[in-house]
């Protein structure tokens, strides 16, 4: 998770944002108003898209936005497709967002490579078998670290059998001021405010996930949103006011209109870079996962290193440490070396996963550290060191029956 820089807490807390109401009346918050209606010109910007959902209140809450934004533009021109296509290296939100949506949920194989199988997912979208497909949910950079090279051609695939392309965008870190998704053909996107814009992660409850959607999802985009009236002044469009303008709102996804806090906090982020210092964001963010890719492959398996540079996460897995040993033996090793563990056993599709997101915001002395520490460690693994399997040894708590622990909680502390 990137470093939270103070400065966007101090402007989230001003009184003028900090303390103000949803229910104000909108003369009184014209100018909370205006930072919600910039911060989304700064999102379509950079993504190139028509617009914006500024409502949604987490990454997974933005791709059920996404989907019942395609299911009514579906429904708008009489169709009732009934399936959406998952790569198999999807975040689990997706496919349990597009079973939530009321959509049957398919896998599409991954490739050798770790990108989408492109010839599998091409042959399903083919011919009568396509016609049933509403959308196709890809991760792009996806969760293996890899970006989907072969995205326009996947997303001409998709628009051919009528489909809409919704892209998990929560690793938008790794293209940001590089790469913008409308060019890619994307219909619809999140974006993890989190991840990207330096914010809170909500985990669903105070966060935020925009989704930006295409010229042709824009008028079946959730109530309420921002407008500028001609006059200047900040408008909220609401079902009291919407008149015959948005008929095709698909309704609310959330009481109000958005996260302020977290919208002020990745606005001041935003304007603290700059474009060209977003662009450097991601090319930082990207160098750095190549660091530690590179730094550790001789003594981690790194799956997909052959497939070229990865993009802002580095993948390993545990295959070859020594008998017995896996990941959660590194992970828990890690924490005794003073590091927060990476995230681990994700994603499915490779064995004992570890991926590292060190982001920009970690130094070179950092980097080297951590490296080291995980240089050690899988050392110690392959050694055969057994003390390694019940670390944490200097941590506050030992190794926890994790298991145990989420099946028969022990939520009274007497
Ligand atoms: C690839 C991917 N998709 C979706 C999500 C879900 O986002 P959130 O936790 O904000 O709901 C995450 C979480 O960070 C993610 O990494």
């Amino acid at each position: 998770m990137k470093h939270k820089p103070r400065l966007n807490v101090k402007v989230a807390r001003m009184p003028g944002l900090g303390e103000i109401h949803p229910l104000q009346p909108v003369q009184t918050v014209q100018g909370a108003l205006a930072e919600i209606a910039e911060l989304a010109d700064w999102l379509t910007a950079l993504t190139g898209m028509a617009g914006v959902a500024m409502t949604p209140k987490a990454g997974a809450h933005g791709e059920l936005c996404g989907l019942l934004c395609i299911r009514a533009a579906h429904e708008a021109s009489g169709q009732n497709r009934r399936l959406v296509l998952v790569p198999e290296s999807a975040h689990g939100t997706n496919p349990a967002t597009a079973a939530f949506a009321g959509y049957a949920v398919e896998s599409i194989p991954a490739a050798a490579d770790g990108r989408v199988d492109l010839s599998a997912l091409l042959a399903r979208l083919e011919g009568e078998a396509g016609a049933d497909v509403a959308a196709l949910m890809i991760t792009n950079p996806n969760t293996c670290g890899l970006f989907e090279r072969d995205m326009v051609a996947i997303s001409a695939a998709a628009h051919a059998a009528g489909a809409y392309v919704y892209c998990d965008g929560a690793n938008f870190n790794a293209i940001v001021g590089k790469v913008r998704p409308g060019d890619l053909g994307i219909d619809a996107m999140h974006i993890n405010l989190h991840k990207t814009f330096s914010t809170p992660h909500g985990g669903g409850g105070p966060g935020s996930g925009p989704v930006v959607l295409s010229a042709a999802l824009v008028p079946f985009a959730p109530l309420p949103f921002v407008t500028r009236g001609g006059d200047g002044t900040m408008r909220l469009i609401e079902e009291e006011n919407a008149g015959e303008d948005h008929p095709h709102s698909f309704g609310r996804m959330a009481a109000f209109h958005g996260q302020m806090g977290m919208f002020t906090r990745a606005l001041a982020y935003i304007l603290s870079h700059g474009a060209d210092g977003l662009a450097q964001v991601a090319g930082d963010a990207v160098l750095n996962a190549n660091y530690v890719l590179r730094s550790l492959e001789d003594v981690l398996e790194a799956p997909f290193a052959d497939a070229g540079p990865c993009m802002h996460e580095a993948l390993f897995s545990d295959n070859g440490l020594g008998e017995g040993f896996t990941t959660i033996d590194i992970a828990k090793g890690l924490i005794d070396e003073g590091f927060h563990p990476m995230t681990i056993y994700f994603p499915l599709v490779v064995h004992g996963a570890m991926l590292v997101e060190p982001t920009e915001t970690e130094s070179k002395a950092g980097l080297d550290r951590f490296i080291a520490s995980l240089r050690s460690l899988a050392l110690r693994a392959r050694a055969g060191d057994e003390r390694l399997k019940s670390a944490p040894h200097f941590a506050p708590r030992r190794r926890l029956d994790e298991t145990r622990a989420a099946r028969k909680p022990r939520l009274v502390w007497k």
